[in-house]
């Protein structure tokens, strides 16, 4: 039936119609009103998101890929989701962070309000705890990379499953960290949880040790630290300190980690850029050795499509026509033409040519 009303409809679907009367009811995109915002620190908003048709409940620690137009032009990112899956509502959080000099994040936090309407993804990704039990969960988390394990406390209390648990959290100061008075209340109240904070910048004067991540550090916080599950989010420098102690420990297979920005391996010294040119939009630029083919676009006014910018979910996938491309991750050349690349985390290796 739905086919039929389709086509009398066309060129737009039942479904255009239906959103001009609630962007909830849309079914050729998923939607979410903006029910409520508490602003957790002077730079992080937790907005409330009543999802539409087509939505799937997450698993705790998963993320979602979140729309906006801004200024005519709609910009992708993608977001942890930091309620728990059984809230009783219909309704799920995502934590945003300004992050200074960003285009997204500072608009969530600061410009969008009560009543307007998001586009979003279904949830993804698998930084989560099993479901089998019992694991003895230590979360070291920095920033907002805190949102994660938010969620997954949130579902073990729900469930009233919660083990022991220890959670090492970096923030610059005590008024910076996200959730800091709910996490504090919950170590206060609940006596399986134990809630360290570490100040990275409070306090600290010249010649004192430093408050970022390191083996002495951990062993007097988590003195069980080596029979514990490891899950891990934040800036890459952490999580680069904590693959380094991990392996070295031989717990590598312990850590299960979240990257919020592709990790990207040092440009070789040999590497040169060159003049890309995107075939369909026909606009050329020239681009370094360094910098993501994605920006480049954007640079550029395109519009390209992308999600997690970070090489995680082949939204920005698009072929190489000709020419060479470097993934930053890895390093890896790309010279066959007709190979799907992404551009979110590769960059020129000389001219080339894309499918964009
Ligand atoms: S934007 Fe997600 S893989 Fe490129």
């Amino acid at each position: 039936m739905a086919p039929f009303i389709d086509g009398l409809a066309y060129p737009l679907r039942v479904s255009h119609y239906a959103e001009l009367l609630n962007p909830l009811w849309a079914s050729h995109q998923l939607r979410a009103r903006i029910e409520h915002f508490h602003e957790e620190t002077g730079n992080a908003r937790t907005l409330t998101l009543r999802p539409g048709k087509g939505w799937r409940t997450h698993r705790a620690g998963q993320h979602v890929r979140v729309a906006v137009a801004i200024d005519g032009r709609t910009y992708t990112r993608t977001y942890t989701i930091s309620s728990a899956p059984e809230r009783d509502d219909g309704c799920f959080t995502i934590t945003v962070k300004a992050i200074a000099g960003g285009r997204v994040s500072p608009h969530l936090v600061r410009s969008v309000g009560i009543g307007d309407h998001l586009t979003v993804g279904l949830p993804q990704g698998d930084f989560h705890l099993p479901d089998a039990r019992p694991v003895l969960p230590l979360f070291i988390t920095a920033g907002s990379g805190i949102t994660p394990a938010r969620a997954m406390l949130a579902s073990l209390i729900a469930q009233e499953r919660m083990p022991e648990t220890v959670h090492v959290h970096y923030a610059p100061r005590e008024r910076e960290v996200i959730f800091g008075q709910e996490l504090r209340q919950l170590a206060q109240h609940h006596r399986r949880y134990r809630f360290e904070q570490v100040f990275t910048r409070q306090g600290a004067g010249p010649g004192a040790p430093t408050a970022h991540f390191h083996a002495a550090q951990l062993e007097r916080l988590c003195p069980d630290w080596r029979e514990r599950d490891v899950y891990a989010c934040g800036p890459p420098a952490l999580l680069a300190a904590l693959q380094r102690h991990f392996t070295a420990e031989r717990g590598k297979h312990r850590l299960h980690i979240e990257r919020f920005v592709a990790d990207f391996a040092a440009t070789p010294a040999d590497a040169v850029g060159g003049e890309v040119r995107f075939a369909r939009s026909r606009v050329r630029a020239t681009a370094d050795q360094q910098t993501p083919l994605l920006r480049v676009a954007e640079n550029e006014g395109m519009n390209p499509p992308h999600g997690c910018r970070m090489g995680i979910c082949h939204s920005c996938d698009a072929r190489l026509l000709s020419g060479c491309v470097r993934d930053l991750r890895t390093g890896r050349i790309t010279t066959e033409a007709g190979s799907i690349v992404q551009p979110c985390v590769s960059a020129a290796a000389g001219d080339c040519e894309l499918d964009l």
